[in-house]
This record gives structure tokens, C-alpha cells and sequence, in this order.
């Protein structure tokens, strides 16, 4: 018999395997596009025999992606794409599910590559990654594996990161970049980001928005995301920018735009959403108010500086789950999730019906990789636009709404040079 102990993990175990099937339950509800592709997958199988490796957040809706590319015919192996965003629930499930899951929330460097590695030795032929680390592991120091048919990259710090490979001739298979197709980007990066990244910071703050000076910088579609949703939220916005052009739009847009040593003295809460690093730094730091509270939407940990705070803070401190305390001695300041995406830390990622557009298009890029991969040069491509669009009317058709379609008149309008005569 089972002693007291184990019988009580075996229960936790249960519950917890118990409590990711009902996530992965709920969002499959609202997933009704890959529900559809689901549906083509199962009857065609363009996936029979496929092996893909998967670096992701693992959590719920990435769960459901993983269900439809099995339905496909693939055989998949996941692990997270940063160390504090998988849910162990959700983790547990796969795992009882006979899913290769190597995801734990919480790892450390060493784990977080080890688990990546392992995604490797499982000999995969294609790799959706987000963030391209376990691309990038594939291109330092596992280049001895060398079947990869191609890769989809999810986010557009991945992209950036894959473009400057191919910029530099070193890219060892074709990618596609899933995050630059119109229904990915449009609506992930910005009515995905804008909701969850709000999400976050509500659940682990738990405070008012209305009223209060909100700096977010970079007004990319996630920035612009956010700050749409901190207006909403009646938050007094400022945006800081280093394009000059996005810098005009947010000022069209209706907000301040002002640089982050302006900003830093006046903001009460800071969101940084550049993908880039030390956006907030030590003179940032010195310069807010007592009580600033500082947010990361990006996807590494490297948009504040998090070692120039701790190297000013006279004492760190929890003070509540996802807030830690960085007493500067004269001002105290307030960093959410450890720097880390806040969406996805502290709260469940983006929406499910947004991510149910993403990874739609994830699951019809592995496809077109399958069929076409092997002609594909070493290049970052683009999502081939008919796919684009695809998911754009299957979403249309799942919302019941109905467009109209051009009549021959008005399409020999717009395509004869002469029409203003
Ligand atoms: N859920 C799964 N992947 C995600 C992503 N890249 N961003 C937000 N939520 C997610």
C-alpha cells in the first residue's frame, strides 16, 4: 500500500493533471479555427511520420496546437521558450498524454538548455520556436544534427534574431516568420499583447490604472497594443521611441511622446515592449518617483536592467507573488515577474481566440514546410500570403461574418491604369 505521502502526491498529481486538462478543455472551446484545420489534418494526415521539436510557452493554447499537429500524424517533443512562463499543469497533462513535454516552470539556465538539447536528440524535422533559441542552439553548438526540413519562428524578437543569420549567410534551413503574417501580428502582437500584458499587471498588482501616468516604450504593434489599452483603462499614456515615425504616430495617436529621461521622473508604472535591451537603465532608476513600478512585455528579460537595480538597491524583497521590493534607500521600486514577459509570468499569455489565429498559421506553415520545405532556399520568409489569408476567412467564417466580393466591374476598375478618365 501507498504510504500517507505518497498517496497524497499521487492525489496533488492527479489534480494537477486534472486541473491542465480542463485549461486545455476550455480554450479548445474557443479555438474554433484550429479546431477546423483540426479537422482538414485529421481526414489528410500531411503530418504522418513528421517529427517536430518545439521550443513555446507552455501553457494551454500552445497545448491545443500540439493536439492538432498529432492529429495531423506528427510526433512532437516540447519544451518552454523561457523559464518561467510554462504552466506545470498544463506540462503534466501532455506528459500523461505520452507527449515527449520536457517543460517545468521555474528552470535554470542549465535545465532550460538541457531541456532544449533533448528536444534535438529527439531528431526532430521541423522546429517551431519562439524567441529562436533552439534555433539558435542549432546553429552554435548542435550543428552535428542536420535534418531539419525547416523552422517557424512565433515572435518578432525571433524573426529579428533569424533575419541577422541570414544577413550574415549563416542560416542552415529555411524559416518562416510565422509572426509577420497579418493575422498573426495584426491581432497577437496587438490586441494579444495589449490585453495580457494589462492582465498581468492587474493580477499581480492588483491597483488602479485610471489616473496614472503609464510610460510605455516602444510603440511597435505591441506598444501600441498596450498603450491602447492603458487609455482605455483611463491611464495618462506616455510613449518613448527611437523611430521617428512611430514617435509621430503616438503623438496622432493622442498620446505624449517624450524620451525616457523625461519619463523616468514622472511615470508611476513602466512597460517596456522594445525588444531590445537597457531601455530602462541605471539613470532611469535614479531619477522615478517612490513606489514607479517597472513591467517587461518583450520577450528576454533584458529590457530593464536588472543588475544595474539590484547594484543600486540597498536590500531586495518579495512582497507579493510576482512584485519584488528594490529598496534604493531614499525610494522604493517595484519590478513585476522578475523582468520576464509579465503576460505570461503572471498571468495565462495572451487571449485564446488571438492565439487560436497564431497558431493556425503555425500549424499551416508546418504544413507548407512538409510539402515545400526541401526547395526552400536558407532564407527568412514570409507566411506565403494565400496561407495568410486563409486563416483570415476561417476566422470570418467561425465569427459568421460575411464580406463582400468585388464585381467584374470594380475589379477591371482598380486594374485598368486609365480608370480616372
Ligand atoms: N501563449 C502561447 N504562446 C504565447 C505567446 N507567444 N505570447 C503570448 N501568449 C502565448
Amino acid at each position: 500500500m501507498k504510504d500517507h505521502k505518497n498517496h497524497r502526491s499521487y492525489n496533488e498529481r492527479n489534480e494537477c493533471i486534472n486541473s491542465g486538462k480542463m485549461k486545455i478543455k476550455w480554450a479548445e472551446r474557443h479555438m474554433k479555427v484550429l479546431e477546423k484545420i483540426r479537422e482538414i489534418f485529421e481526414n489528410e494526415k500531411p503530418l504522418d511520420g513528421i517529427r517536430i521539436g518545439m521550443a513555446l510557452h507552455v501553457e494551454a493554447k500552445t497545448a491545443v496546437l500540439v493536439k492538432t499537429l498529432i492529429a495531423g500524424g506528427a510526433k512532437v517533443a516540447i519544451t518552454g521558450c523561457n523559464p518561467l512562463s510554462t504552466q506545470d499543469d498544463v506540462a503534466e497533462f501532455l506528459k500523461k498524454e505520452g507527449i515527449r513535454c520536457l517543460a517545468r516552470r521555474g528552470m535554470n539556465r542549465e535545465e532550460y538548455y538541457k531541456a532544449l538539447n533533448s528536444v534535438i536528440d529527439f531528431e526532430p524535422d521541423i522546429i517551431v520556436d519562439d524567441g529562436a533559441d533552439l534555433i539558435f542552439l542549432l546553429h552554435k553548438e548542435r550543428k552535428d544534427y542536420e535534418n531539419i526540413i525547416g523552422a517557424c519562428e512565433e515572435t518578432t524578437t525571433g524573426v529579428m534574431r533569424l533575419r541577422a543569420m541570414e544577413r550574415e549567410g549563416i542560416l542552415r534551413f529555411p524559416v518562416i516568420a510565422v509572426n509577420d503574417a497579418y493575422t498573426k501580428f495584426l491581432f497577437d502582437n496587438r490586441y494579444g499583447t495589449g490585453q495580457s500584458t494589462w492582465d498581468g499587471i492587474l493580477r499581480s498588482t492588483n491597483l488602479i490604472i485610471a489616473g496614472k501616468r503609464v510610460v510605455i516604450a516602444g510603440y511597435g504593434w505591441c506598444g501600441k497594443g498596450i498603450a491602447m489599452r492603458a487609455k482605455g483603462l483611463g491611464a495618462r499614456v506616455i510613449i518613448t521611441e527611437v523611430d521617428e515615425i512611430r514617435a509621430l504616430e503616438a503623438i496622432m495617436d493622442g498620446f505624449d511622446v517624450m524620451s525616457m529621461e523625461e519619463a523616468s521622473k514622472i511615470g508611476d508604472i513602466f512597460i517596456t515592449a522594445t525588444g531590445n535591451r537597457d531601455v530602462i537603465r541605471k539613470e532611469h532608476f535614479l531619477s522615478m518617483k517612490d513606489g514607479a513600478i517597472l513591467a517587461n512585455a518583450g520577450h528576454f528579460n533584458v529590457e530593464i536592467n536588472i543588475k544595474e537595480l539590484e547594484d543600486l538597491a540597498k536590500s531586495v524583497k518579495d512582497v507579493r507573488e510576482y512584485i519584488k521590493e528594490y529598496d534604493l534607500g531614499n525610494k522604493k521600486l517595484y519590478l513585476l515577474a522578475e523582468g520576464r514577459l509579465v503576460n505570461l509570468v503572471a498571468g495565462d499569455g495572451h487571449p485564446i481566440e488571438v492565439m487560436d489565429m497564431s497558431f493556425a498559421n503555425q500549424a499551416l506553415a508546418i504544413r507548407y514546410l512538409v510539402e515545400k520545405g526541401r526547395d526552400l532556399e536558407k532564407k527568412v520568409y514570409r507566411m506565403p500570403d494565400k496561407l495568410d489569408r486563409y486563416v483570415a476567412k476561417l476566422k470570418l467564417e467561425t465569427l459568421g461574418v460575411r464580406i463582400d466580393k468585388l464585381t467584374e466591374k470594380q475589379l477591371k476598375y482598380i486594374s485598368d491604369w486609365r480608370f480616372g478618365t
